[in-house]
């Protein structure tokens, strides 16, 4: 039985009022049964890192390089992330993609440096609406992962993956639970001929996630929790979202 994990992603949102009044409320409404992290802007890690201290919740960041170190202005390695104790860090979000044009590869090696320095890297793919509409979902999804397990190759087992279709984040539109697990199934297979640890990883879902449909997004099978944008900035829907998925 794998743990669900409920992500919040609070995206370039939030000031040090506005974060400490969160996790406090945050820190108030749990613990989950479910494992919960909050990945926050850069310069606010290690706040919440003080905030969380003693806290089952843990936390991350959004991005990092794919470089170990050097001159790359306006970077952060992944080695830094873990040495302000960073647990997990999201690669691929199609922001990203989209936004600073990064290639799958670019995820992929992003994802390296990160298992190289022991953070969790969760790996966003997700089609967008105009790939749904042409009925290249699978080819999409597949092509985005298999640059991750290309790289990764033994160590994909250590990934969390997220699947968010495009069309989804921040507009209200959901898959439904059918077509969410649709593709959460096609990525597990995936992920079966790659490791024999597929059965134990993380997919978590991700577009529009609100309390009112996480629990029926979350009683899907291959369904292990959510990366959650606008809804994680509010401590109220952020940890009935948590609970939903206890
Ligand atoms: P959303 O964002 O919940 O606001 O749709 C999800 C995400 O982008 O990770």
């Amino acid at each position: 039985m794998r743990k669900k994990l409920v992500v919040g992603n609070w995206k370039m949102h939030g000031s040090r009022a506005s974060n400490a009044a969160l996790l406090s409320g945050l820190r108030e409404a749990g613990p989950w049964n479910a494992d919960v992290a909050v990945c926050v802007p850069f310069p606010y890690i290690t706040e919440t890192a003080l905030a969380l201290t003693g806290q089952a919740m843990s936390f991350g960041a959004q991005d990092c390089s794919a470089h170990e170190q050097g001159a790359y202005t306006g970077e952060v390695s992944a080695a830094m992330l873990a040495d302000v104790g960073c647990r997990y860090v999201i690669v691929g979000h199609s922001e990203r993609r989209a936004f600073h044009h990064e290639s799958d590869q670019l995820v992929a090696d992003k994802a390296k440096a990160a298992l190289a320095h022991g953070v969790t890297p969760i790996v966003c793919v997700g089609e967008t609406r105009a790939e749904r509409e042409a009925g290249q979902t699978e080819a999409v999804v597949k092509r985005q992962l298999a640059a991750v397990i290309h790289t990764l190759t033994h160590c994909i087992g250590e990934i969390v993956l997220a699947y968010e279709p495009v069309w989804a984040i921040g507009t209200g539109l959901t898959a439904s639970p059918e077509e969410a697990q649709a593709v959460h199934a096609v990525l597990r297979m995936q992920l079966h001929a790659a490791t024999q640890k597929s059965d134990a990883m993380r997919i978590l879902y991700g577009g529009s996630v609100k309390p009112d449909n996480a629990v029926s997004l979350f009683g899907q099978a291959d369904i292990d929790g959510g990366l959650i944008g606008g809804a994680a900035l509010k401590a109220a829907d952020f940890s009935a979202i948590c609970r939903a998925a206890g």
